[in-house]
């Protein structure tokens, strides 16, 4: 990748900008590097220009798809600057809703993958659908025990099997307190079963139905109560994303408004599903992000000798350098060797309007740092098939490429 802009001058200062590259569509399809990719990332690395890789993707652990990427794209990454759809997951192990010690229901491409996900984040106790169907096979009657990989770990718990409420025997049987969809699942017949089951159960009890406020079932437009049912979380709010076939393929947004439309027919179109989601283009996620991006502009240029001071924005001040390392000798306060470094723009180059450039558009920063969106031509969106990129989905430019969008910034920076 060579460029004919000029890189931050001496490399003195700073740069007062960085990049966060979406990965699908941008810098890969599947596994498959898309040409100027690896250039890009590994020019940036050797003018250390802070960047991040920003995806609505999941289903293995950060460190699994870090190792992956590195290969596939030839270039030094880390966990440091990563982040994937269901990353900002691990803070619902904190606070006082913390869900660590709950019963939480994974699902994705791979089960025990995802298992082993949330394990690895912090969570104590969970459970997939191929546990509850190794439990009873009879609660999905379509296919036979054998067609799941038997699960790694029985549920601690049976479920319920009473067809009228028994409470007195509720707190020995399996309760589910959310249900996390970490990637695309693959299994959308078993999964939308039991989640659904979930969402009319009693309070997360597997097997029990709430009692209906309506007149009778949810097909005659009989009404459905709230009861305590568990909290449904998606990684990933994308309808279509860009694969290795040349038109964009269904993702896990897909899966949400099928799941939204079975819920709505359930109900007899009396309750919307509940959900939470996250990933781009919802302002959590780039939150999230922005956080990553700083910290690890800040080792970046940590690393060439500059110190960058820490905004803690909700004190308002800046927090001193540590003594040993500021500058002037431990002055604190004092500006750093290259002069204020605030970061005031982020590159985000993505392939699709509703999730990258969207996201980007609708971000306000804490920091007041300017996110600025780059749509490039080789994923979701093209001129034949993408709808107007209006409002919102508008961009700062359209590039052909990784290397075209990073050239523009370049220059833009002069
Ligand atoms: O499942 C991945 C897909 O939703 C898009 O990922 O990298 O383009 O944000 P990405
Ligand atoms: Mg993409």
């Amino acid at each position: 990748f060579k460029t004919d802009v000029k890189v931050g001058g001496s490399g003195l200062e700073p740069p007062p900008f960085a990049f966060a590259f979406d990965i699908d569509g941008v810098l890969l399809h599947v596994a498959k590097p898309i040409p100027g990719a690896a250039e890009v990332l590994r020019f940036l690395n050797d003018y250390n220009i802070p960047f991040i890789l920003l995806t609505n993707g999941g289903g293995k652990h950060e460190r699994d798809r870090v190792r992956d990427l590195s290969e596939k794209l030839g270039v030094q990454l880390s966990t440091d600057n990563f982040v994937q759809s269901h990353t900002p997951f691990q803070e619902l192990l904190e606070g006082p809703d913390s869900l660590r010690d709950k019963t939480v229901l994974v699902t994705g491409s791979d089960y025990e993958k995802c298992r082993s996900i949330f394990k690895e984040y912090g969570f104590q106790n969970v459970v997939t659908p191929a546990d509850i169907f190794a439990a009873d096979p009879t609660i999905f009657p379509f296919q036979s025990a054998s067609s799941y990989p038997h699960p790694s770990q029985p549920l601690p718990k049976p479920l319920y099997n009473k067809p009228t409420l028994d409470r007195a025997s509720l707190p020995s049987h399996l309760k589910i307190d959310a249900i996390f969809v970490l990637n695309d699942p693959r299994d959308w017949a078993l999964d939308t079963q039991i989640i659904t089951d979930l969402l009319l159960s009693h309070a997360g009890y597997l097997g029990t139905y709430s009692p209906l406020n309506g007149k009778g079932n949810g097909d005659n437009g009989g009404g459905w109560q709230q009861d305590g049912q568990p909290r449904l979380y998606f990684s990933n709010a994308d309808l279509l994303w860009s694969a290795g076939y040349h038109l964009p393929r269904l993702g896990q947004g897909a899966f949400q408004a099928a799941l939204a439309g079975l819920w709505r027919r359930i109900t007899g179109g009396a309750a919307e599903l509940r959900r939470t989601s996250i990933g781009k283009p919802f302002a959590e996620t780039y939150r999230f992000a922005e956080r990553v991006l700083a910290a690890h502009r800040r080792e970046v240029l940590r690393a060439m000798g500059h110190h960058v001071l820490h905004y803690q924005h909700h004190h308002q001040h800046r927090q001193d350098p540590p003594a040993d390392l500021a500058p002037d000798g431990g002055s604190g306060g004092g500006g750093d060797k290259g002069g204020e470094a605030a970061l005031r723009r982020v590159y985000m180059i993505g392939d699709n309007p509703e999730s990258d450039v969207a996201g980007a558009n609708g971000y306000a920063s804490p920091e007041g740092t300017e996110w600025v969106p780059v749509l490039v031509r080789t994923g979701v969106w093209s001129e034949a098939r993408g709808g107007k990129l209006e409002g919102r989905f508008e961009p700062r430019t359209v590039a052909d490429d990784v290397t075209a969008a990073v050239r523009w910034a370049l220059r833009r920076e002069g």
